[in-house]
């Protein structure tokens, strides 16, 4: 697919991203300004802040993608923009900016849930124009989504059609290892963080794995609280707090959590395929983990580069590629709606 090219802009959280992708899955250009040393100093995202930072880079981070690509107007075919879920500050600048881009120059709008362009991130390559695509991820496919604001484990039929199966009652996976991170003293964020403590570390223990209601849901905020109990432990002990340890015992949980429900629902439903997506698939363990247990059942994993499971542009014109092939348009009309979801099928 030469066509169609679009540009596409990413701006729901604290990364300003913008991107140019062919055909829903060619990369030609990939800009992501993040403000991820800002929010160190406050140990995690202000929305204010953020809002103003996305009005400080969207024009910078356009400016440097369209260049990066060598496109001209003339040559793109639309304007992309994810219009949720995010913080509605950060959201809004990319949606102005993308609506103005738009009328500008005549060109047509798509909207793009932030969640199915994490999931899209699996169909991006960067492979040149005169090279054959890399085969697609096949359906059904099995998507678990795991982020800083969202755990979702996705039974995707078809583009466009999806059923949830289930998802977490309380943190989100990345929030959990962001707090985590934060009650250990690491630096944040506290994915990246309690990643790199863990990897040569021995667990101090086995924390408790959570039930849940749903044979599909997460829970992490009991093993956040366990990681609290261990921590205050030493302290009342005056024991030095053993980071590493801890980090590996609360990574080695939550990947087991997160295989464990991917492995039950790739059996349940016969899927052809799983994939992983969102800022959590960049996590080593999870990646190497679930790999091997679903290979272990005879299922292969898809996972986009660690620089596309975080927040980007790219992975939202993945999906607008095959939205506007669909026929999808937005207009000016276009809201920015902070609790966004997928428009889920009703039916598992
Ligand atoms: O998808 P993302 O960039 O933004 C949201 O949509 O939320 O995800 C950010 C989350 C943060 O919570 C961050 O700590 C987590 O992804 N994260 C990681 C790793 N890299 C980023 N978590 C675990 N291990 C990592 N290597
Ligand atoms: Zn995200």
């Amino acid at each position: 697919m030469t066509r169609p090219r679009i540009l596409a802009i990413e701006s729901s959280c604290d990364e300003t991203g913008v991107a140019v992708v062919v055909g829903g899955r060619r990369i030609e250009a990939n800009q992501v300004a993040s403000q991820v040393a800002l929010h160190a100093a406050t140990g995690g995202i202000v929305p204010e802040v953020a809002a103003r930072q996305q009005l400080r880079w969207i024009v910078p981070t356009l400016e440097a993608a369209l260049e990066q690509s060598g496109a001209g107007w003339d040559d793109l075919d639309a304007v992309a923009v994810t219009c949720g879920p995010g913080l509605i500050g950060s959201l809004l600048v990319g949606v102005n900016v993308a609506k103005a881009l738009a009328v500008a120059h005549d060109l047509p709008l798509v909207g793009v849930n932030h969640i199915e362009g994490h999931i899209y991130a699996n169909w991006l390559t960067e492979t040149d124009a005169a090279s054959p695509l890399p085969t697609e991820p096949a359906f059904p496919l099995l998507c678990l989504v795991v982020s800083g604001g969202h755990t979702q484990l996705v039974l995707m039929h078809d583009h466009g059609r999806y059923t949830l199966l289930g998802q977490t009652v309380d943190d989100a996976a990345g929030e959990a290892f962001d707090k985590v991170g934060r009650l250990l003293g690491l630096p944040y964020p506290g994915g990246p963080a309690i990643s790199a403590a863990a990897r040569d570390a021995t667990p101090t223990t086995r924390f408790p794995r959570a039930r849940t209601a749903g044979p599909y849901d997460f829970s992490f905020s009991g093993l956040k609280t366990a990681v609290l109990r261990a921590v205050e432990g030493y302290r009342a002990r005056n024991e030095p707090i053993p980071v590493d340890g801890i980090a590996a015992a609360f990574e080695e949980a939550v990947v087991d959590a997160l295989a464990t429900k991917t492995l039950a629902a790739a059996r349940d439903h016969g899927v052809a395929a799983v994939a992983l997506g969102g800022g959590v698939a960049a996590n080593d363990a999870l990646r190497r983990s679930l790999d091997e247990r679903l290979r272990a059942e005879g299922l292969s994993l898809t996972v986009p580069p660690a620089a596309w499971c975080t927040d980007n542009g790219a992975m939202i014109g993945a999906a607008a590629g095959f939205r506007f092939a669909a026929g999808d348009r937005a207009d000016a009309a276009l809201e920015a709606i902070p609790n966004l979801a997928l428009p889920w099928l009703e039916t598992a």
